[in-house]
């Protein structure tokens, strides 16, 4: 079976705050786990950016699944690549919480990858979304060196 990475954007509903949040990916980090899913979700301005790698029926039924989830609307997908390697190995699904208070070497990740200084997912085109994820993972693996 093939392996993908599938990339979308979405908005999270107003009702949904930070620490359900983080109870949805502790649940999601477990179950990517044993679907062999990888990948990473950064969250900001009330907006999400995931990422799922994995093989192709696998992820097409989580994402069926996690667009169909009432927490969040507006899911678009921004990018569906065949892939030969995974960009986010050692992550079930990495968080990264983006805000006002992300870090310059984020802020630099992000100008690099898209030209802007703003975190908008649904503006991003696939390539840029790909470029701003796998930057956000280099630098996580710098930090954990
Ligand atoms: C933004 C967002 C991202 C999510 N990512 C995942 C994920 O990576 N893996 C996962 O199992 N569930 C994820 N979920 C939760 C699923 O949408 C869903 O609640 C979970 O798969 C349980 O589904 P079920 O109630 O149909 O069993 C996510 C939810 C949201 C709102």
């Amino acid at each position: 079976m093939p392996l993908i990475r599938l990339i979308y954007s979405s908005d999270a509903r107003e009702t949904l705050v930070y620490r359900d949040f983080m109870e949805i990916m502790t649940k999601a980090g477990e179950v990517n786990a044993s679907l062999e899913i990888t990948g990473m979700l950064c969250y900001g301005n009330g907006k999400f950016l995931q990422a799922l790698e994995g093989e192709r029926a696998t992820v097409n039924d989580l994402y069926f699944r996690i667009s169909s989830d009432p927490r969040h609307r507006a899911c678009q997908l921004v990018q569906v690549e065949d892939i030969t390697t995974r960009d986010f190995a050692e992550w079930g699904m990495k968080i990264v919480n983006w805000s006002d208070a992300a870090s310059a070497s984020q802020q630099a990740t992000l100008v690099a990858a898209t030209g802007s200084d703003r975190f908008e997912p649904d503006q991003m085109t696939g390539l840029q979304a790909t470029n701003f994820l796998r930057g956000l993972a280099a630098a996580e693996r710098l930090l954990l060196s």
